[in-house]
């Protein structure tokens, strides 16, 4: 690869392992949620110094909604905080927040302080730093498949103009290049309802490292694993 594709443009990541590392030291799962903020903050910074168009993080899925309903309500007081606490650092860094996800099924309190910092960080041009949350990859497609049904019933579409780019456009964040690197921390090795339709021809790294202990270090393994990869997209490299 080249200097300049050497550092991916949209890293994504799974943040996985925050209970496990809050059971490894015989704490309270939630504490393990807690110190997770603190990797959120560095990666966030490093990932903004070293220019990287977007960050995206998995913070909760379509599915954890499952979980006991304690944990759902700290793990949503947690968010709040973070978004109300990060305001200066995501201003100092020229960062312009969004969000993809049902971002209407969350509680109010959390959808008023997410408007509040994405309408705060709406002109600053650095860093995209865009957080999944309440977030399914099948529901994202489900949702754009049904807006391009509804404007084929009203005759703003024709059946036969529907490309992948249709679908592109309906997803929750069309503008959003995909992501060229897609880290999962804690181990596992799946996708767990993560970007579906977006991380066709992402390269994937995985590493134990629990997300609370998930440092620059880290990271820039990561990148330099990603910059040694041949990108194919299913052609041929001369
Ligand atoms: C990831 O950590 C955070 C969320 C899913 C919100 P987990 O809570 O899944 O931690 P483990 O996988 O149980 O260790
Ligand atoms: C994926 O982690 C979701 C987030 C990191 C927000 P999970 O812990 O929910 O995934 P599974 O259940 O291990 O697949
Ligand atoms: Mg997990």
């Amino acid at each position: 690869m080249s200097r300049k594709e050497c550092i991916p443009s949209h890293i994504a990541i799974i943040m996985d392992g925050n209970g496990r590392w809050a059971r490894q030291r015989g704490l309270i799962r939630i504490r393990g949620h807690e110190k997770g903020t603190e990797s959120v903050r560095e990666i966030t910074r490093e990932c903004a110094k070293k220019h990287l168009k977007q960050l995206t993080l998995y913070a909760f899925s379509s599915e954890n909604w499952k979980r006991p309903k304690r944990e759902v309500n700290l793990l949503m007081k947690l968010l709040k905080e973070y978004l109300i606490k990060e305001r200066k650092e995501i201003e100092e860094n020229n960062i312009r927040l969004t969000a993809i996800g049902r971002i209407n099924e969350l509680p109010e309190d959390v959808q008023r302080e997410l408007t509040i910092s994405m309408e705060e960080s709406k002109n600053n041009t650095g860093m995209v730093l865009c957080l999944a949350l309440n977030y399914g990859g099948r529901t994202e497609i489900v949702d754009a498949a049904k807006e391009i049904m509804r404007k084929v019933k009203e005759g703003k579409l024709r059946l036969d103009e529907i490309t992948e780019e249709t679908f592109r456009e309906h997803m929750y964040m069309p503008d959003m290049p995909d992501p060229d690197l897609l880290i999962r921390t804690g181990g596992e090795m799946r996708i767990s309802n993560f970007l579906l339709w977006e991380v066709s021809y992402a390269e994937l790294w995985v590493t134990p490292v629990y997300w609370p202990d998930f440092r620059k270090t880290h990271l820039e393994e990561a990148i330099r694993d990603y910059a040694n990869r041949e990108r194919r997209f299913g052609g041929l490299i001369e």
